[in-house]
């Protein structure tokens, strides 16, 4: 079958994208789902930083690569053995699909599954191999194992999340990635007591799920830390209570003396080494810093053991939000749907497939948040 889809061949191209173009369109061969796989109508699928760092070469990925993670979708066709879902179920995608057998996976932690990131890893599905080719018939890579900036993908049954048929299919998009990472990244990976302190740095889409996730768990001092001005709005509205530039001159004395010598849990989802020190800095004793941001692979923090040892500090990353999305995605639409978690307002725009370089540009330059490729009604 024939798909036109979102394909990258060369990384790091100059900005700005509209004029560069690092996205091509391009119509792709989709095989047909082998066995344990599944065919998605993607409805919606979202541009999120994650897509922007394999674009920017900040974080490198075997080319040429189909684009797009974050999506949800319509189950078109079965292959063999997939007893799960049937045509016309409604799905999320999972970044990081998860054979459910291997130690991480038998532990709880899908996020960390072996050979599910391995094919990560390689652009490949976790059966093995790629399902998609181009004009000239040479395999295109699949990015995380979904390829969602096209009009179908073939994908592993263990990328699939099912949801109810009533949530809308554009709003649902964000929960595969931006709600997982960022509440997660609280309410999985630093767990919050009520009445405790927390700082997000960086409020983009995923950000702004922490600082959701903040209120929900009853943190008495939300403190949101941005470079840009309009995310720092927005925190206020989602329920932060204090709001630093991080480019403000002696930002750690500034934020440790407005919290009375710094924050019980700091969530760093900016995905730059500055980010995570200053996160770092304005732990307090005692406290823990969660990383969720995704930097370049070969940046590398210092780390002061005696203060380590003698604040018993803790310094955890969290994947994927440290969630387990068959249980995560269904709690988080609930809470959206209850009014307790507003990810709508976390869409500033549909697009069709033909605006992503566009929309890349938007994200470099921070102006974005989460913007979202609506098939049925673009393209
Ligand atoms: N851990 C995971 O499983 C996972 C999953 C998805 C995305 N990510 C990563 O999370 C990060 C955030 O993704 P996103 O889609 O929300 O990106 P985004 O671009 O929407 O948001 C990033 C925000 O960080 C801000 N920022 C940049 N530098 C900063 C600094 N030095 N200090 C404070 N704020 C700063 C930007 O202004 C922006 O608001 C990315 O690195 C992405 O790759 C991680």
């Amino acid at each position: 079958m024939q798909v036109r889809a979102a394909v990258l061949r060369r990384m790091a191209a100059e900005r700005p994208y509209t004029e560069s173009h690092p996205l091509t369109i391009e119509t792709l061969e989709l095989a047909e789902p082998g066995p344990g796989e599944v065919q998605l109508k993607i409805a919606a699928a979202s541009l999120s930083h994650f897509d922007l760092s394999v674009v920017d070469g900040n974080r490198p990925r075997p080319l040429p690569i189909a684009l797009g993670h974050e999506a949800a979708a319509i189950v078109e066709a079965v292959g063999e053995g997939v007893f799960e879902f049937e045509p016309g179920d409604h799905v999320v995608t999972a970044f990081v699909p998860s054979c459910g057998r291997c130690a991480q996976c038998r532990n709880g932690r899908p996020a960390l599954c072996e050979p599910g990131n391995a094919a990560n890893d390689n652009g490949e599905l976790l059966g093995g191999g790629r399902r998609l080719r181009d004009a000239d018939g040479q395999p295109v890579n699949h990015q995380l194992g979904v390829s969602a900036f096209a009009e179908r993908a073939v994908v592993s049954v263990h990328s699939c999340i099912p949801i109810p048929k009533q949530v809308p299919l554009t709003l649902a998009a964000l929960f595969g990635s931006a709600v997982l990472t960022g509440a997660g990244a609280v309410l999985n990976a630093g767990r919050p007591t009520p009445g405790s302190t927390l700082a997000v740095i960086g409020c983009g889409g995923v950000g702004l799920n922490a600082v959701m996730a903040g209120r929900l768990a009853g943190c008495r001092e939300i403190v949101a830390i941005d470079v840009t001005p309009d995310k720092l709005e927005l925190a206020k509205s989602l329920g932060a209570t204090r709001f630093f530039n991080a480019r403000a001159t002696e930002i750690v004395e500034a934020v440790r003396e407005a919290t009375g010598g710094g924050l019980d849990l700091v969530v760093e989802t900016a995905g730059s080494l500055p980010a995570l020190e200053l996160a770092y800095q304005i732990t307090a004793r005692g406290g823990t810093t969660v990383t969720a941001g995704l930097a370049a692979p070969d940046s590398a923090l210092t780390v002061n053991q005696v203060q380590l040892v003698a604040e018993e500090r803790t310094l955890k990353g969290a994947y994927v939000g440290s969630c387990v999305p068959v249980r995560d995605v269904p709690r988080f639409l609930a809470l959206q749907e209850a009014g307790l978690m507003p990810v709508e307002q976390l869409i500033d725009r549909e697009i069709g497939l033909d605006e992503l370089n566009d929309a890349l540009e938007r994200l470099a330059s921070g102006a974005a948040l989460r913007q979202v490729v609506v098939f049925d009604r673009h393209s």
